[in-house]
């Protein structure tokens, strides 16, 4: 028997203390097994893990021992857990397990692949990836710290899985040293596609990230289809909220604070804004427009807001920290820390989706939504807002999973077309959606 070969010390394993401690770790890892069985049933229930691969991998890999410390009870709940702070603000955590789920049957991973992990944090995704490609294939995972590095290290040796490789290292730079990939995910958002993941991805290969959209954060599939055209094509968008990439990647803040009432504009270009002039316009609200329409705040976030972040280069996030009570109506999202709303800001005012109905704010639920103009110049872009609205009604409320994106490297020359264009440091983004022209 192994604990009577690893034993205690002293006494061979044979002593009272010893034996009450196996017994206490058996139970440990009964009520483990129960619980990670639970999890992997609700999480199939769920249609976040959809193939036996990526059921397997769940099922086998010991969520609890990539977070020493947490009570099991937490480690198979459906939540994210934080485990490295920096200024107040989680840099590192235990993706939540429904989202690693979506991302892992996104990512397709087959037996023998070599895959490259950006954002390796406990070494939980590494471990679910090793499983799945088995042992004729390579999973390398990099952090940028070493000390998380160590900790997931650490926790793949108690978990008995070796043969990942492990390495502190800018993952913007990718792991040159065992390129090509097959796959390359990264569990950390990013706001760019970096040059080096172009390089390492073999033809035919996924990159998958979570990645920038004008205040959006999606999980995109992108395959590679060529060399010569660089072309990543996308062939699965999901919603998604990571911890933002720090280091080479960070790319501009995507968050300006408006500095009253908690207020912040949720943006990634730098675009010059008058926040004199908006807060003024805040100042003076018009008479509402009613719609017919209700939205949660997956349709907020998701669906219109997404769908007119897109469309419109004039229609920004505006998002309320706490229940300012002088902007806390603009929170369109049911309770909650941080809700906010959609504006379409224009010169002279604004207009924004707001809730016709207060009370009716459960999470989850639609509430019934209102126009609202700001300024001399809001009634324009009231109607141009509700021109909107009715037409992402009439579309069928498209959201991330319709969208459709291919990427070129930056000073491509490939002509393309598609509603919207956007422009990064490294990338070219073409973004579609094509079965609901807007
Ligand atoms: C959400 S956590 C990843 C969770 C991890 N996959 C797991 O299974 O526990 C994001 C990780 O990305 C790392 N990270 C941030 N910027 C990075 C960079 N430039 N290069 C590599 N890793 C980075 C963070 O340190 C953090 O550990």
């Amino acid at each position: 028997m192994l604990w009577l070969l690893s034993g205690h010390p002293a006494c061979g394993g044979r002593c009272l203390a010893w034996t009450a401690l196996e017994g206490r770790s058996r139970l440990v890892r009964v009520r483990a097994d129960e619980l990670r069985a639970g999890m992997v049933a609700r999480l199939v229930a769920g249609g976040r893990i959809r193939s036996p691969a990526v059921e397997r991998a769940f099922r086998a890999v010991p969520r609890h021992l990539f977070l020493p410390g947490i009570p099991i009870e937490r480690a198979y709940h459906d939540e994210a857990i934080a485990i490295k702070w920096q200024d107040g603000v989680a840099v590192s955590s235990a993706s939540q397990p429904s989202m690693m789920a979506i991302m892992l049957e996104q990512l397709a991973l087959r037996r023998g692949h070599s895959v490259l992990e950006v954002g390796a944090g406990t070494g939980y995704n590494a471990a679910l990836m090793a499983e799945i490609v088995g042992s004729t294939g390579r999973v390398v995972a990099v952090d940028l710290d070493e000390d998380l590095v160590a900790g997931a290290a650490a926790h793949l040796a108690s978990a008995g899985i070796h043969g990942i490789t492990l390495a502190t290292r800018d993952g913007a730079l990718g792991y040159r040293e065992l390129a090509p990939y097959d796959r390359i995910v990264l569990t950390v958002g990013s706001w760019d596609v970096q040059p080096a993941w172009w390089d390492q991805l073999a033809v035919g290969g996924r990159l998958l990230l979570p990645l920038s959209v004008r205040g959006s954060q999606l999980s995109v599939a992108l395959d590679l289809l060529d060399r010569p055209s660089r072309c990543l094509h996308s062939v699965s968008v999901r919603s998604c909220g990571f911890v933002r990439m720090r280091g080479l990647g960070a790319g501009p803040q995507t968050r300006r604070s408006l500095g009253v009432g908690g207020l912040s504009l949720g943006t990634e270009d730098d675009r010059e804004l008058d926040v004199d002039a908006l807060l003024r316009f805040l100042a003076q609200p018009g008479v509402d427009r009613p719609t017919r329409a209700r939205l949660s705040a997956g349709d907020l976030w998701d669906g219109l807001g997404l769908w007119l972040a897109v469309c419109e280069p004039d229609v920004f996030r505006l998002l309320v920290s706490g229940a300012d009570e002088h902007y806390g109506e603009l929170s369109l999202l049911p309770a909650g820390l941080d809700g906010g709303t959609m504006v379409l800001l224009g010169e002279d005012g604004l207009a924004a989706l707001v809730s016709s109905d207060r009370r009716d704010r459960k999470r989850g639920s639609r509430v019934p939504v209102a126009v609202r103009p700001y300024g001399p110049g809001g009634g324009e872009l009231a109607d141009r807002l509700v021109n909107y609205l009715g037409r992402w009604l009439a579309a069928g409320r498209p959201s991330a999973a319709e969208l459709r994106l291919r990427v070129y490297p930056t000073g491509s020359s490939a002509a393309v077309s598609g509603v919207r264009e956007l422009r990064k440091e490294h990338s070219r983004l073409i973004l579609d959606w094509p079965e609901t022209v807007p």
